[in-house]
């Protein structure tokens, strides 16, 4: 593939820094935004040109537009879902505003590809598994956020025959997925309370399904949206299309670690569906297929959180 520039927001971020880690190694140049609200500098390879700006900004516009970007990927978002649905005009404002003020700097620079972030969130009303990419059942504030994006994407599309790509992932996992936040992602959650030799939190009865897809998996994804014209004006699902339980995470890393800790059982996080699920099958046609099972992705992740606490990051139990 010849060497493009790339623009993505939401560098410092857990997908867009392993993605930036990807496009580098692969001689691309890369641009970086990121307000660092939730990203980590320490995570953008240094040979990002890096700009720490909001979405939201003329600054970004214009960073855009003297970029000379080919193709721009759009991750930056408020994705905390309790976070959003405390704070609707600030996830409108970010995912909504934020979205557009992109799009339009996408518009004016002449940008010739924008590939952007939904949400499998937008199936959480769904009673269809798997869940195909024509579902549209949002729920929550964040979800109603990332609908909106995908209209907008439609929209620019049709309007200004822009060649628009989006990503609704389902729950991605990997090296540098945010274990910071209030309620850590489950993996994250269980490696590192197991760990530390304590109790592994399960929200609910933990028989909720989810469908789990590899961060390396998802960005063979975006580099073949780079230059691959099939993809243009579709949305895409990226899952593995087989999901698992939180007891059947658990009980795996417990396996990988050889741990055989009770779990203790807490009141469940308020709107989680049932379960997920992800038809894959137009991500598969275009010649994308998940590689990373999810016991080697675990030992991944578990080595990740081990080389955390030996780095000193985390210093107690979450
Ligand atoms: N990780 C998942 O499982 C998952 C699932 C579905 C959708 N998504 C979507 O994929 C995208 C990337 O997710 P992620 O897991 O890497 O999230 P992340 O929180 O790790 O990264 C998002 C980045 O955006 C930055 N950001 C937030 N608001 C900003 C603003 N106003 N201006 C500039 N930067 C801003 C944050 O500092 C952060 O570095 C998001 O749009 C998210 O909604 C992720």
């Amino acid at each position: 593939m010849p060497k493009k520039t790339i623009l993505i927001t939401g560098v410092a971020g857990f997908i867009g820094s392993n993605l930036a880690d990807r496009l580098v190694r692969d001689g691309h140049r890369v641009v970086g935004i990121d307000n660092l609200s939730a990203g980590i500098l320490e995570q953008v390879p240094r040979e990002v040109e890096f700009h720490a700006v909001d979405i939201r900004s003329k600054e970004a516009v214009s960073i855009i537009k003297k970029s000379g970007a080919d193709v721009v990927f759009h991750f930056a978002a408020k994705n905390c879902v309790p976070d959003c649905q405390n704070f609707p005009y600030e996830t409108a404002d970010v995912n909504i505003m934020g979205t557009i003020n992109i799009f339009e700097a996408c518009r004016a620079a002449g940008v010739e590809r924008v590939l952007y972030a939904e949400s499998s969130a937008i199936y959480e009303g769904t009673d269809t598994l798997p869940t195909p990419e024509t579902d549209f059942t949002p729920q929550t504030i964040y979800a109603v956020s990332k609908a909106a994006d995908h209209l907008f994407a439609r929209a620019y599309q049709r309007g200004f025959g822009m060649k628009m790509v989006g990503f609704r992932y389902l729950n991605v996992y990997g090296p540098r997925q945010d274990y910071r936040r209030a309620i850590p992602p489950v993996m994250s959650r269980f490696i590192i309370r197991l760990l530390m030799n304590e109790r592994p939190p399960v929200y609910g009865t933990g028989s909720e399904r989810r469908d789990y897809i590899h961060v390396d998996d998802v960005n063979d994804f975006h580099v073949l949206c780079i230059d691959n014209d099939e993809v243009i004006g579709k949305t895409f699902n990226l899952g593995q299309g087989k999901n698992y339980s939180g007891l059947e995470i658990l009980n795996m890393i417990q396996a990988l670690l050889g741990t055989n800790m009770q779990p203790e059982f807490v009141p469940p996080i308020p709107g989680g569906a049932p379960a997920n699920l992800a038809d894959i099958t137009a991500a598969k046609r275009v010649g994308w297929q998940p590689k990373i099972s999810l016991e080697e992705g675990l030992k991944g992740m578990i080595k990740y959180i081990q080389d955390e606490i030996a780095r000193g990051n985390i210093t107690h139990s979450l």
